[in-house]
């Protein structure tokens, strides 16, 4: 099991006693005698967004309810993030790079909150590249570019530059308004929280956003001409590897509603871990759970850990790095006993189809499998700018920094696997200038987004170099270290194919059983995990304090 780094043991002691009084127990009065009443002991399966987020409104619900409660977070990682998480650039923990979820935006107030009670500091997006040659951001049809600009200020800018579009720019802006509008409301009373996301989606009036094509959604409100395939497109294929013809309305419409982004300077995993350390819930990381079985009124969670001497490595309040464990209870009370427990109610925070448990019996609801995409994620570091000769510029104009695709206009769109289609990446991405710290020189750091690996041919055409004899980089032959320094190559299952529906996977899976994923069908982004986490925490807390306070 991992152990404490720097807390020395007598602090984790005291530690894990105050928790144990603030959160465990709670003493109330009978008559003069002193009873303890049963903290309520909840599973969360997954430290992502979802989970995290459980747990920190589990925990403020509760005390503001005054129900006590016990909160244990299962993780079958080594770290607090799920699909947020950074890697190292040059394995240098003074290069952090977001591997997953890298932006969220103002209107995210779940994750903006946090971000100001844990007092991260945000950076601005994109903002240390002003200096390197280039359009800041262009959009590639596999032959020419169909638009590119310069300002820094996003498409809103872009927009006015462009009279090509005509009023289709000013339109879809007011028409992401109202949706982001509309989809502000599941955040208050009288629709949060929500036992249905079905019922919680047509009570805000998003039901035919979400049940028409992000094509159809622009069409009916006369949205015509090359702006969706020119700009909307690009941003459902950067953000979804989707296109316009198949993703639903308002995941086109979340595309597009990027003022005021950021993330976390170090990572946006942060918001996440402190919310987990502020519930003050503990923590297994390593830990994967493999099943969850009914018995009478709870929930037996059987679990194995990951850890080499096959010890959870148990993660306390205390903010550290993100892989670093903190020893949280009597380190003697974390034995191989942990392998099964029984609890009052358990939250399922990862799909279930990808989180590898089996649930007996099978609940009254058990969600669809759905399609997720499968997204390859390239990040390295290079001497090289993108080559213009990629790009069919002249060697003397600099290709733009930033790459977002769509499809030549005689190509039909596809869904699914085949979205890409003959682009061969969704994005590649400059983010910032990096100084080598093997050997002092300037470089870049980009990232590719693509539906299967970059090849060394495709990154030496792109980069503009020449494949040199195989020198091996992690296995990349035909990759010198001189022109690709670094790579890093991650395969997810990013998120789902957002094809239009009507219906959403069912909160309340059984009693006691409860599933944030549902979400990701409606829209899948940092925040909606949060909130559904929230609501999911309120629906928890509200059903015992109504049990308990009879
Ligand atoms: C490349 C990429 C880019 C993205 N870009 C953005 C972006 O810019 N902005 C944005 O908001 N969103 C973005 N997203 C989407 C965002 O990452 C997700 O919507 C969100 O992080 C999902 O959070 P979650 O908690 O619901 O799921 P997850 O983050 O997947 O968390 C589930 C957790 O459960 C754990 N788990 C699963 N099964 C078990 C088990 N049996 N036992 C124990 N643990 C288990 C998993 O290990 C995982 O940590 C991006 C995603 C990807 C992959
Ligand atoms: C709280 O949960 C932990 C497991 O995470 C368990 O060991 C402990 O006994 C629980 N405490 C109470 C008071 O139920
Ligand atoms: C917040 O962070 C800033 C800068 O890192 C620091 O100066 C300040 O003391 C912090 N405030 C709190 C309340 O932690
Ligand atoms: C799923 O669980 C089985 C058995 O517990 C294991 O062999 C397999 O590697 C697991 N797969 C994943 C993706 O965790
Ligand atoms: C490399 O990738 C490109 C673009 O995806 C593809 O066209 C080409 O066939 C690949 N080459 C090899 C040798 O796999």
């Amino acid at each position: 099991m991992k152990l404490a780094k720097s807390l020395p043991a007598v602090a984790a002691a005291f530690l894990s006693t105050a928790s144990a009084t603030r959160n465990n127990e709670q003493t109330v009065l009978f008559g003069g005698e002193e009873a303890v009443l049963a903290p309520i002991n909840i599973a969360i399966i997954g430290a992502g967004a979802a989970g995290a987020s459980s747990a920190y409104h589990l925990a403020q619900f509760a005390a503001e309810t005054n129900l006590p409660v016990n909160i244990t977070v299962f993780e079958r990682n080594e770290y607090i993030g799920g699909r947020s998480t950074t890697v190292d650039a040059y394995d240098n923990p003074a290069f952090p790079v977001e591997l997953g979820a890298s932006i969220f935006v103002e209107l995210n107030s779940i994750l903006v909150d946090a971000v100001k009670a844990f007092n991260l500091s945000t950076g601005a997006f994109r903002s240390a590249n002003e200096d390197i040659p280039g359009a800041s951001l262009a959009v590639w049809d596999g032959s020419a570019f169909v638009v590119q600009q310069n300002s820094a200020g996003g498409w809103w800018d872009v927009a006015k530059l462009l009279w090509k579009y005509g009023w289709a720019p000013y339109t879809t802006m007011k028409l992401m308004r109202s949706t982001t509008g509309s989809f502000r409301k599941m955040y208050d009373a009288p629709v949060f929280p929500f036992a249905s996301l079905t019922q919680a989606v047509e009570d805000v009036g998003l039901l035919s956003v979400v049940s028409a094509t992000g094509e159809q959604y622009m069409l009916e409100n006369g949205i015509k001409g090359d702006f969706g395939h020119d700009i909307v497109q690009a941003s459902t294929r950067v953000n979804y590897a989707q296109n316009l013809k198949h993703i639903h309305g308002l995941e086109a419409m979340v595309c597009m509603a990027a003022e005021g982004a950021m993330s976390v300077e170090g990572g946006n995993w942060q918001i996440f871990y402190n919310m987990i350390a502020a519930a003050q819930a503990t923590t297994l990381l390593g830990t994967q759970v493999t099943s969850m079985e009914r018995k009478g009124d709870s929930y037996t969670v059987s679990f194995h850990s990951s850890a080499e001497d096959s010890e959870p490595s148990v993660q306390s309040a205390l903010p550290a790095g993100k892989g670093d464990a903190l020893p949280m209870g009597n380190e003697t009370n974390i034995t191989a006993a942990f392998s099964s427990q029984q609890f009052d109610a358990v939250i399922l925070a990862a799909p279930l189809q990808f989180a590898n448990l089996t649930l007996p019996p099978a609940p009254v609801h058990t969600p669809d499998e759905v399609p997720y995409v499968h997204l390859h994620v390239t990040l390295l570091t290079t001497p090289h700018l993108l080559s213009p000769a990629f790009f069919n510029l002249p060697a003397s104009a600099p290709a733009p920094k930033v790459v977002l695709t769509t499809l030549p206009a005689s190509e039909d769109p596809q869904p699914g696997p085949k979205s890409c289609g003959s682009p061969a990446f969704f994005s590649i991405s400059l983010l910032r200038p990096v100084t080598n710290p093997h050997n002092g020189q300037p470089e870049y750091l980009y990232k590719i987004f693509s539906p299967s690996a970059p090849n060394a041919t495709f990154l030496a055409r792109i980069l503009g170099f020449a494949p040199s004899s195989p020198l091996d980089l992690d296995g990349d032959a035909g990759i010198s270290g001189r022109d690709i320094s670094w790579l890093y190559r991650k395969v997810w299952e990013s998120y789902p194919y957002e094809y239009p529906r009507v219906t959403f996977e069912e909160i309340c899976l059984g009693e006691g059983l409860w599933y944030t994923s549902g979400v990701e069908g409606f829209i899948s982004t940092m925040e909606t995990s949060a909130l559904m986490g929230r609501n999911v925490a309120r629906l928890v807390v509200d059903e015992w304090v109504g049990r308990r306070g009879g």
